[in-house]
């Protein structure tokens, strides 16, 4: 045991740091994290995550919370400004003792952005990576999971695409040579002190939302990626979709992808996370993908099963830069982190238009004064609840938040009346995915926000 927390649950001393935590992928691993028992401690600064100007976190966080039951520690962060970073980390070990694990989830993603203002780029994602490594080792933690991606391989020479095979050839935009110099200075850092140890994980293409539909992608502007795209095309928020390249050597003439549930893709977080934290020093690379391919023409028919809508598109010239196919063998993660992906197209499909269609403009909301979520002081007191609570049934002391005033009876009728609404949505959502209608009596029961009410 150590740090200042005194645990009943031993996977609570674990003090995981996620960095980019309000963003897409950051936000849902948080939720398996505080899910998993892990103690979260998310850094973000905003750029690219919805916040309402009356609370003190993103919106895709305090959803994470309420989903989770339990709190996270959030601050306000900027890789770029090391001297912040070092007060904030300053802090956190203050408060908790140490950090085991970084997740490094923050950087600027937009591949057509990334051209046009490359040096934003290369400053962000490997500067901000640089200062974070280096606030991490002087704050005694040398243990990291880096999101990086398959853009990494280029256009590959053979598919299936595995670890071993080229990197950083015939790259066509800065954001991927972004992922591809990251993983090199991560690939020297651990062979210079063998004390790190790293974990790169190569993304396929990450789609689908967490399964309550309270948490998904939220694109800013117009979406660059093809299954978001979809899904606003469905919703009749874009008149049609452009398919770019008809005459591409695939099955059908569109470009080929291998796309991953983000559920499965966290599950490959939550592996590797276990596997760095039994003492692993070094560099490792895995893929995280299904392993199959599937045509831009096959996505679209699948999202027009999942949500009964009409998808008008055009097939159009190639694009430059785009690749005809790219698929992984994820076999090396399985053998060694004991992941494999098990959802398949329709469930990402699905998955992405119960987010949708619950979320049209995302995580921006009309006010509603009966959502619980836009009463930011009841939703506050809710969360130190929760979290007083919850340290309370371990029999632990409280040290994230000094909570005054609490009204003991109120507290536990939130938390009651939270963990009801939870257990019969978990039933519900087990009946939504063997098909079957919700439990006679529960078909309206939602957490208290106005985007379930629908
Ligand atoms: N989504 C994908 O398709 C995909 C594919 C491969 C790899 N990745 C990688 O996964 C990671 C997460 O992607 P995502 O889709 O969740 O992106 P996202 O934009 O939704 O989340 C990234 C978060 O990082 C934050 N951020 C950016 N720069 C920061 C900085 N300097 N300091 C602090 N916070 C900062 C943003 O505000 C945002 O909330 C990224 O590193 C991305 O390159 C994503």
């Amino acid at each position: 045991m150590s740090g200042k927390i005194d645990m009943a649950d031993p996977k609570s001393g674990t003090i995981v740091l996620v960095t980019g935590a309000g963003g897409y992928i950051g936000s849902h691993a948080c939720l398996a994290l505080l899910e998993a028992g892990y103690t979260v401690v998310a850094l973000d600064n905003m750029v690219n995550c919805w916040k309402d100007e009356r609370l003190s976190q993103p919106e895709s966080l305090i959803r994470v919370q309420i989903l989770a039951g339990r709190q996270l520690r959030f601050y306000q962060a900027e890789l770029l400004c090391k001297t912040s970073l070092e007060q904030i980390f300053k802090e956190i070990i203050q408060e908790f003792g140490k950090i085991d694990v970084c997740m490094h989830f923050a950087a600027l993603k937009a591949v057509g952005e990334s051209c046009s203002k490359p040096l934003q780029y290369y400053k962000n994602n490997i500067s901000g990576t640089i200062n974070l490594i280096e606030t991490l080792a002087k704050f005694g933690c040398k243990s990291l999971i880096y999101s990086s991606s398959a853009t990494v391989y280029g256009d590959p020479a053979t598919l299936p695409i595995r670890e071993n095979d080229p990197t950083g050839i015939n790259l066509t935009n800065p954001y991927g040579k972004t992922k591809y110099m990251t993983e090199e200075i991560l690939k020297d850092l651990s062979n210079a002190e063998p004390d790190w140890g790293v974990v790169s994980l190569r993304y396929f293409n990450p789609v689908g939302a967490h399964s309550s539909g309270l948490i998904g992608e939220d694109p800013n502007g117009i979406p660059n990626n093809l299954v978001p795209f979809v899904a606003q095309v469905a919703a009749g928020k874009l008149p049609s979709l452009k398919v770019f390249g008809g005459d591409y050597p695939t099955k059908d003439g569109t470009g080929v992808r291998d796309y991953i549930h983000i559920t499965d893709l966290i599950d490959g977080h939550v592996k590797a996370l276990e596997f760095i934290l039994k003492e692993f020093k070094g560099f490792k690379t895995y893929n995280l993908g299904t392993g199959k391919g599937y045509s831009v023409l096959e996505v679209i028919r699948a999202f027009k099963a999942a949500s009964r809508r009409e998808i008008p598109y055009e097939i159009v010239g190639r694009r430059p830069g785009d690749i005809a196919a790219s698929y992984c063998d994820a076999s090396l993660a399985q053998q060694e982190l004991g992941w494999v992906a098990t959802r398949d197209i329709d469930d990402m499909c699905r998955d992405v238009w119960n987010w949708q269609s619950r979320n049209i403009n995302g995580f921006k909301k009309e006010t509603d004064p009966n959502c619980l979520l836009h009463s930011p002081k009841k939703l506050e007191l809710l969360l130190s609840n929760l979290t007083k609570l919850e340290h309370q049934k371990a029999g632990r002391k409280l040290h994230l938040e000094t909570i005054d005033a609490i009204d003991e009876a109120k507290l536990l009728q939130d938390y009651e009346a939270l963990q009801k609404l939870q257990k019969v949505l978990k039933e519900n959502e087990v009946r939504r995915l063997e098909g079957k209608q919700p439990a006679s009596g529960q078909e309206n029961v939602s957490l208290p926000f106005c985007c379930c009410r629908q």
